[in-house]
């Protein structure tokens, strides 16, 4: 036989040799032991873990939903000049309706009467003047109230600012009350409407239960021990479930988020798919420092005196905005993410005989002789009789 003919005996060996794997059965029950706790650790993985806990035999969609709501409640404010002044809802809800959001004052700096004219500056390191000469005209701060007409005035006995043109009188917004003005506000109610749908499940549902008639609804008030499917909420219960104090919270404002998670299984052995309301303080209640605290903005509301000069009330509004934050996700059984989450599975099986096989390999006693009758290597030319050597090894 020439070399190259043997050579190329060996590339037909490769290309065209059977493999087949044959079977080795061990009597051993540890090993026994530890293949079948692999298995049983792959099964509940796969039972337990992607089943049950990921429901990854399920299609996913997202909520889609729309949110409205509506206030409720009184107050009674007892300024000590004036008479007590009543506030409604159209008072202290600001704007009147909004995207997800509802802004309630409870507590203001109230500035009436204000007209296009010039007054002294509120006093500070940069206004105060000892003559014209400090004042700049025309120059205008943006932390200032307005624009410097160059006079230097008196802003009261002993202090002189620069002059400015502004709406007059200027707002003094440091004399904040420490106690909410509109404390009554922990007693107003939140109707909140809620309508979502799965679009691919073609499911719509609305957070005012199909089971709440309006007699119901008219007296219910949200608990989470007795009622925690009514939505009409107290502000005071959602700012504590939130962890704050109301009254603590009313006096600088803040933010309250209102989170409805919809989130539901929607085979038919599954529970019913209900909001569940949760409650957390969005903004920070410490800032550092306690620089900038709460939350606050201003307006103003217009009208003509009676002698024709175009007036202003300007209210430096402190208050709660509650944020109403919808999320969710539904399932539903899928016949796609099941067959690829079962193929899964199976390869994971696949995987345990090499576990087992490293484990025999390794930590038995009889390793050695495992290793040798795992693998046999036979020659081409190799008589009947000498197959049957791999039954002598068991008695050596
Ligand atoms: C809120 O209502 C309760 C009970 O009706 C009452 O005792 C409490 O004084 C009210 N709070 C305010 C600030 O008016």
């Amino acid at each position: 036989m020439s070399k190259s003919a043997g050579f190329c005996q060996g590339c037909l060996h490769y290309v065209f040799d059977y493999e087949t794997p044959k079977t080795l059965v061990i009597p051993n029950i540890r090993l026994g032991f530890a293949f079948r706790f692999t298995q049983f650790l792959v099964v509940l993985y796969v039972v337990g873990y992607v089943c049950v806990v990921q429901k990854a035999y399920q299609v996913t969609d997202s909520v889609i939903s729309s949110v409205t709501t509506k206030v409720k409640g009184f107050a009674l404010t007892n300024a000590s000049d004036m008479d007590p002044r009543l506030w409604d809802v159209a008072d202290y809800v600001i704007p009147p309706q909004g995207d997800h959001s509802v802004f309630v004052m409870t507590n203001m700096v109230v500035t009436p009467e204000q007209t296009q004219s010039r007054c002294a500056e509120l006093p500070s390191p940069s206004t105060t003047c000892t003559d014209d000469c400090d004042c700049r005209e025309g120059y205008s701060d943006p932390r200032g109230s307005g624009i410097q007409t160059g006079l230097c005035v008196n802003y009261s006995l002993t202090v002189q600012t620069c002059e400015v043109l502004s709406w007059c009188p200027l707002e003094i917004d440091t004399e904040l009350p420490q106690r909410a003005q509109l404390a009554a506000a922990e007693n107003f109610t939140m109707l909140i409407k809620n309508s979502i749908t799965y679009p691919m499940f073609k499911f719509y549902r609305r957070n005012i239960l199909p089971h709440v008639n309006s007699s119901y609804l008219k007296r219910c008030k949200f608990s989470r021990a007795t009622d925690p499917d009514c939505p009409i909420f107290r502000l005071k219960d959602i700012v504590s479930e939130a962890g704050e104090d109301f009254q603590d919270m009313a006096v600088k404002g803040g933010v309250l988020g209102i989170i409805i998670d919809w989130s539901c299984d929607l085979d038919w052995w599954a529970g019913k798919c209900y909001p569940k309301y949760s409650f957390r303080r969005l903004d920070n209640k410490h800032p550092d420092n306690n620089v900038a605290p709460g939350y606050n903005f201003r307006f103003a509301k217009y009208y003509k005196a009676p002698d024709g000069e175009e007036t202003r009330t300007l209210i430096k509004a402190y208050g709660i905005r509650f944020d109403i934050i919808v999320f969710g996700t539904a399932g539903k059984f899928g016949i796609v993410p099941t067959i690829v989450n079962l193929g899964a599975a199976l390869s994971f099986l696949s995987l345990v005989p090499v576990v087992s096989d490293w484990f025999m390999l390794t930590c038995t006693r009889k390793r050695d002789l495992y290793g040798k009758l795992k693998a046999t290597y036979m020659a081409e030319d190799t008589v009947a009789e000498d197959v049957s050597m791999g039954t002598s090894y068991g008695t050596q």
